[in-house]
């Protein structure tokens, strides 16, 4: 959640780490921090599910749309280059967020700028994930969610 509040748009967050170790709910805790009111499950059988927050202006009433979240599985992919056929380079490099489960399953794909948060297994109710940032934006938002975290 706390990693979730801090994003901005265009950022790109590669999930790794084995059966069952907890990256569909990380992906959980990172839509709530970034607003988002609808219930994320599981896209396993999609392969891509979208979500869109709502900002609430402070001077109208109205809504606006806020940053959307393109949750991805690739869990099912059989060819890193399906990727490419179905169009989904674009999100990557757009200006919302996407968050990749399986993601190394194309690793020679993704632009050279990324959070990769890799998910181990500690015990059965612990976990522990290991975050790395490749490229400057990543690395001072990092920074950011260290302290954050740190903090508290
Ligand atoms: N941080 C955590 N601490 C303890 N248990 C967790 C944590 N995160 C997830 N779990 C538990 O681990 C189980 C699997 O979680 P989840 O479905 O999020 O994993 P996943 O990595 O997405 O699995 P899959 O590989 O099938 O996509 C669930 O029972 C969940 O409650
Ligand atoms: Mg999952």
């Amino acid at each position: 959640m706390r990693l979730g509040a801090l994003l901005r748009g265009g950022e790109l967050l590669l999930l790794d780490g084995q059966l069952g170790t907890g990256k569909t709910t990380f992906t959980q805790g990172l839509a709530k921090g970034m607003g988002i009111t609808d219930v994320v499950s599981s896209p396993t059988f999609t392969l891509l599910k979208e979500y869109t927050s709502q900002l609430r202006s402070h001077t109208q009433e109205e809504t606006q749309r806020g940053l959307a979240l393109y949750h991805f599985d690739l869990y099912r992919l059989d060819d890193p280059d399906e990727i490419i056929d179905l169009g989904f380079e674009d999100y990557f490099y757009g200006s919302d967020v996407c968050v990749v489960e399986w993601a190394d399953k194309a690793d020679l794909l993704w632009p050279a700028e990324r959070l990769h948060i890799h998910l181990k297994m500690m015990g059965e109710t612990e976990r522990g994930l290991l975050f790395t940032a490749a490229g400057q934006r990543y690395y001072e938002l990092l920074r950011q969610f260290y302290y954050a975290t740190a903090s508290s």
